[in-house]
C-alpha cells in the first residue's frame, strides 16, 4: 500500500449572504436565538441558476491551480452531495466535462454530512492501492434549493458551498497522509432527517409539491442527540485503534452543523477550544462542503501545519457517521 496525502485544497462559496436578520424577516426567529442555539450568524446562498456542479468546478479549479497540474491528469472524481444538479447523470460527469478531465472516471456519493469523509476514505484507498495517481474529492451542496424558507427549524441552519481535496501518493519515507478511518451507517435514523419526496417511493406530483415534501425535514432533537454521542464514539474508537488519545490530536476538524454539537464532542474528547475548528458562524451547515471549508480556514490561520495529527469527524442524515485520521503534510 502507498500512503495517500492531501496535496491541494480548493473552496468556493457564492457571494450572496443571508444573515440571521434577513431570516428574521422571513420566519418567526431572531439573531439571538440562532446564535445561542446554533452558533450560526450568516450563510452564503447561490444565485438563481447556479447549481452544485458550478460551485464544484470553481473549487476544483482552485485546487488544481494550487497544485500546478492540469485536469487531464486526474484519474477519478468523487462528488459527495445530496443536491446533485439532476437525479442523473451524476454531477461527477458534469464536473468532469467542465474541467476537461479527459481520462477520469467518477461517481456521486450520497452520504449527506458525512459524504466528504466517505469520499476521502475512498480516495485514500484508490491512491493507496496504487491504481490511481490523482483523485479529486469534492464536497458540494446547494442546500438552499431544498430548504423550506417557511420552516424556521431548518432554514436557519443551512448554506451553500463547495470544497475539494486533491489526494495523491505521499513520497516514499514521508510521514504524511492517511492513517485510518472509522465510518458507520445506522439507517434506523433515516426518518429524522430526510427529503421525503422526489425519489422512487414518492415521485414528484402536484400533491407532494403542495405538501412541501421536496424540502428537508428534520427532527432536530433526535439528530442532535445522535450527533453528540456518535461523533465522540467514532473519534475515540479511531484514535484508540491507532494508539492515540485526544491529547495527541493537534486539531479536530468536525462537520459544522451546530456549535453545541462541536463543543460537546470536543469536551468529551478532552480537547481544548484551540484544538477545534469552528467556522459555521460564517457559512452555516453546507452539508458535504463543511470539512474542506473548515480545513481551508485552519490552514489559512496557521492552525494546521506539516506533521500535525488531524482528526476529521462527521455525522449526518442516514444516519451516517465517520472519522478519518490524517497526518498533515
Ligand atoms: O448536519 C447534520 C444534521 N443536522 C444537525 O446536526 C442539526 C441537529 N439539531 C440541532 O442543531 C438543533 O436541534 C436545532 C438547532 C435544530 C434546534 O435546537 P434545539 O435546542 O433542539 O431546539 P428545539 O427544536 O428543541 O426547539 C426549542 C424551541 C421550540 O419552541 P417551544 O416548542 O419550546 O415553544 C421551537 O419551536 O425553539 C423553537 N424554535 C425556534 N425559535 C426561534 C425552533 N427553531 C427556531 C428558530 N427561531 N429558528
Amino acid at each position: 500500500m502507498r500512503r495517500a496525502r492531501i496535496s491541494s485544497l480548493g473552496c468556493y462559496v457564492p457571494p450572496g449572504v443571508l444573515t440571521n436578520d434577513d431570516l428574521s424577516k422571513m420566519v418567526e426567529t431572531n439573531d439571538r436565538w440562532i446564535v445561542e442555539r446554533t452558533g450560526i450568524r450568516e450563510r452564503h446562498i447561490a444565485e438563481a441558476g447556479m447549481a452544485t456542479s458550478d460551485m464544484a468546478v470553481k473549487a476544483a479549479q482552485v485546487a488544481l491551480e494550487r497544485r500546478g497540474i492540469g485536469a487531464g491528469e486526474i484519474d477519478a472524481i468523487i462528488v459527495s452531495t445530496v443536491t446533485p444538479d439532476m437525479q442523473f447523470p451524476a454531477t461527477a460527469c458534469l464536473v468532469q466535462d467542465r474541467l476537461g478531465a479527459a481520462k477520469a472516471w467518477g461517481f456521486d456519493l450520497s452520504a449527506a454530512c458525512s459524504g466528504f469523509l466517505y469520499g476521502l476514505t475512498t480516495a485514500a484507498h484508490l491512491v493507496g492501492g496504487g491504481t490511481h495517481r490523482y483523485v479529486l474529492v469534492i464536497g458540494a451542496d446547494t442546500m438552499s434549493r431544498i430548504i423550506d424558507y417557511q420552516d424556521r427549524g431548518t432554514c436557519v441552519l443551512f448554506g451553500d458551498g463547495a470544497g475539494v481535496f486533491l489526494v495523491e501518493a505521499a513520497d516514499d519515507g514521508e510521514d504524511a497522509g492517511y492513517i485510518g478511518h472509522l465510518n458507520q451507517i445506522d439507517g434506523s435514523g433515516a426518518p429524522y432527517l430526510c427529503m421525503p419526496a422526489g425519489g422512487s417511493r414518492r415521485p414528484a406530483s402536484a400533491e407532494t409539491v403542495a405538501n412541501r415534501l421536496h424540502y428537508v425535514k428534520q427532527e432536530g432533537n433526535q439528530v442532535f442527540k445522535f450527533a453528540v454521542r456518535k461523533m465522540q464514539e467514532v473519534s475515540e474508537e479511531l484514535l484508540a485503534r491507532h494508539g492515540f488519545s485526544g491529547s495527541d490530536v493537534k486539531l479536530l476538524i468536525p462537520h459544522q452543523a451546530n456549535r453545541r454539537i462541536i463543543t460537546a464532542t470536543a469536551e468529551r474528547l478532552g480537547l481544548a477550544p484551540e484544538q477545534v475548528i469552528i467556522n459555521l458562524d460564517k457559512y452555516g451547515n453546507t452539508t458535504a462542503a463543511t470539512i474542506p471549508l473548515a480545513t481551508r480556514d485552519a490552514v489559512c490561520t496557521g492552525k494546521l501545519n506539516k506533521g500535525d495529527l488531524v482528526l476529521f469527524a462527521a455525522v449526518g442524515a442516514g444516519y451516517t457517521a465517520g472519522a478519518v485520521l490524517w497526518r498533515w503534510g
